[in-house]
């Protein structure tokens, strides 16, 4: 089996798969109880979210565990937004639905909504940012690494753009980035950011937002005050050690991994560019875990599946969407072009994923000519 779907999710790493078992067995007790088990859950919960913060260089944020990204950036956002009943708020042409979605339907609700085109290397238009910004500004939402074509954002100038506005805050969506490459800003910088634990090695069902302290977010879910009431309920203290454990491991690895995916990626993008039937969506200073290609002519899906019969698990786009036949937003914003957009393939690398995985798809890509 060769699996090159990294960015829809990872298979869950030994040792945070131990540390869920583990932290699950001795700290089951609801972390809200008063009595000593329920102290012990919650000082467990309570390190690993002072852990990840230390980590990540964020000691003014507050963090909430999350049951996934997409729940991170909707409470992220409209927590941000909702609380004044209008204003404009700007994001991009290809954040992932959970930002873009959560954008469309604060649009229906009135509010002032840009959505920024990317330049043909897959970035964001800075001067178009520049140009939106005005007084009214309450959010900017730009995503670190696009999961579709895996261009990097410039980040770090966004930040420059948005702090000369002091009523604007800004949220990054960090989930393709985070551990995979080395960021170019301090976390610090930034007023929200959202992690997806299985993007990481960590297992499904969490997620974290964190916001600086001094912002109050407005409710989007009632219950308890656990998770300064943002994310009420009984928190999972196994699932919060989890994602604490994946960042731990991960994050110092990040450069030397990142190196070695790079490594992969030119022999990949080698071997594609002798492919005449196949054109390069990402670019070549994108996330080196990224490639996305299209074949004009071909169904993305039927090329999914003629892949599928030879073991091999490639995407046609983010896993949330690869099910509607309708042309890959992201690919759409690049190219304007339909054709690229509905034959469009996602290959997704890990620093597990071997030279010899990558001559084998491309062995079969070359059989895809007259599918
Ligand atoms: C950039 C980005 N943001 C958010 C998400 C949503 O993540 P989750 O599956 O944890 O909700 C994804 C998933 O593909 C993603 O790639």
């Amino acid at each position: 089996m060769l699996y090159f779907d990294y960015t829809a999710t990872t298979p869950i790493d030994e040792e945070v798969l131990e540390t869920y078992i583990r932290v699950e067995r001795s700290f089951f007790a609801n972390s809200t109880s008063l009595h000593k088990l329920g102290q012990m859950s919650n000082l467990m919960y309570e390190k690993a979210s002072e852990e990840i913060k230390e980590l990540l260089g964020t000691p003014n944020h507050n963090l909430v565990f999350t049951a996934n990204a997409t729940e991170a950036n909707n409470l992220g956002i409209y927590g941000a937004v909702l609380k004044h009943g209008s204003g404009r708020i700007i994001t991009t042409k290809i954040e992932h639905p959970s930002v873009y979605e959560v954008f469309r339907n604060l649009e229906r609700k009135g509010y002032d909504v840009v959505f920024l085109d990317i330049k043909a290397d897959g970035t964001v238009d800075l001067e178009q940012l520049e140009k939106a910004m005005n007084k009214d500004t309450l959010l900017v939402s730009v995503m670190w690494v696009n999961n579709i074509i895996g261009s990097i954002q410039p980040i770090r100038q966004v930040i420059e753009i948005v702090k000369r506005n002091p009523k604007a805050k800004l949220h990054v969506d960090a989930v393709q980035g985070i551990g995979k490459i080395l960021p170019d800003f301090d976390f610090s910088d930034v007023d929200l950011i959202t992690l997806s634990g299985h993007k990481l090695y960590a297992p499904k069902g969490v997620g974290a937002l964190l916001f600086r302290k001094q912002m109050e977010l407005e409710k989007r879910l009632y219950g308890s005050e656990a998770q300064f009431g943002v994310k009420p309920g009984t928190i999972s203290v196994a699932l919060a050690a989890s994602l604490c454990k994946a960042l731990k491991k991960y994050l110092p690895l990040t450069a030397a991994h990142q190196k070695y995916v790079s490594e992969l990626n030119r022999h990949l993008r080698k071997g594609l560019e002798r492919l005449d039937y196949i054109v390069l969506n990402s670019g070549e200073d994108g996330s080196p875990y990224v490639v996305n290609f299209s074949l004009p002519g071909k169904n993305g899906e039927t090329v999914v599946h003629f892949l599928e019969k030879h073991e091999i698990y490639v995407s046609t786009g983010s896993a949330c969407s690869s099910k509607l036949k309708k042309p890959e937003r992201t690919i759409l914003a690049l190219t304007n072009d339909e054709g690229r957009a509905t034959s469009s393939i996602r290959v997704s690398l890990s620093h597990l994923t071997t030279k010899e995985e990558i001559d084998k798809l491309l062995e079969v890509l070359e059989k895809v000519k007259d599918v």
